[in-house]
């Protein structure tokens, strides 16, 4: 399976910026078989990063969309509208589920949105430190999952990419910790276990990433989780060379 590595840009960088960022990226990058590399600007640098992207290098991301298509919804941008401009779309992050209070049905009308538009969406579940501190792990990623790919048939399961990003380990939160890479391994498990349990043998196939305080230092150790098919990386994704460092090490531990 391929191994991805996608940048999350999240509101940071003008147009200007997330374009050098990206122009001096593609110069550093070869493309290496099997390692899909992705970055997620704003919604407003899009436009002007796909002209400027060599796509066989890199996939530009959304970091959010309107399950609705098209009509009056001031502010919001329809999945139909992405079309062209992005192979993926971030739903569920965390900081729409927490600072925005996107409900699970916001989220599974996304991800059903994002399918019907022949894009890529990114599920982003994970626990908060209070569910982990209660126990409630495991239950929280089943029902995130279940929600989320609720209406998301077989068929479909094939264009659907889940990242596992405990909410505790994301670095912009309040007394985030590194995650260790037994307490992701065991989520991982938990994950891969759901999935196979409701959908059978197809599951294997669905790619799952690991996002939360990623960095040069401990990427190496993410990455070799079984069942880790890559990284959804946040802070790190804004420093040029820690993100190319992590894409070096993605080479290197994949190959
Ligand atoms: P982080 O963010 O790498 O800065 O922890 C990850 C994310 O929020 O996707």
């Amino acid at each position: 399976m391929r191994t991805y590595i996608v940048g999350n840009w999240k509101m940071n960088f003008t147009i200007g910026e997330s374009s050098i960022y990206l122009h001096k990226l593609l110069k550093k990058i070869t493309p290496s078989r099997g390692l899909q590399i992705a970055v997620a600007p704003s919604l407003i640098a899009l436009q002007p990063l796909s002209l400027q992207l060599d796509r066989k290098k890199i996939k530009l991301v959304a970091q959010n969309c309107c399950a609705k298509d098209f009509g009056a919804y001031t502010g919001e941008t329809a999945v139909a509208q992405l079309r062209g401009l992005v192979d993926f779309c971030i739903v569920g992050h965390s900081e729409r589920r927490y600072v925005f209070g996107e409900t699970d049905k916001d989220i599974r009308e996304k991800v059903a949105a994002c399918i019907r538009n022949n894009i890529t969406p990114i599920l982003c579940i994970g626990e908060t430190e209070s569910e982990r501190t209660f126990g409630e792990t495991a239950d929280v990623l089943r029902d995130q999952l279940a929600s989320g790919l609720a209406d998301v048939s077989k068929e479909d399961l094939a264009k659907v990419i889940i990242a596992y990003e405990p909410v505790w380990a994301i670095s912009s939160v309040k007394g985030a910790r590194v995650a260790v890479p037994d307490d992701v391994s065991c989520c991982i498990d938990l994950i891969r276990k759901h999935l196979k349990s409701t959908y059978g043998k197809e599951a294997e196939d669905i790619p799952v990433l690991y996002g939360g305080s990623v960095s040069p230092s401990n990427c190496g150790a993410y990455l070799t989780i079984p069942g880790v098919n890559g990284l959804l990386v946040g802070a790190s994704s804004l420093i040029l060379d820690q993100f190319n460092d992590i894409i070096e090490t993605a080479k290197r531990v994949r190959s």
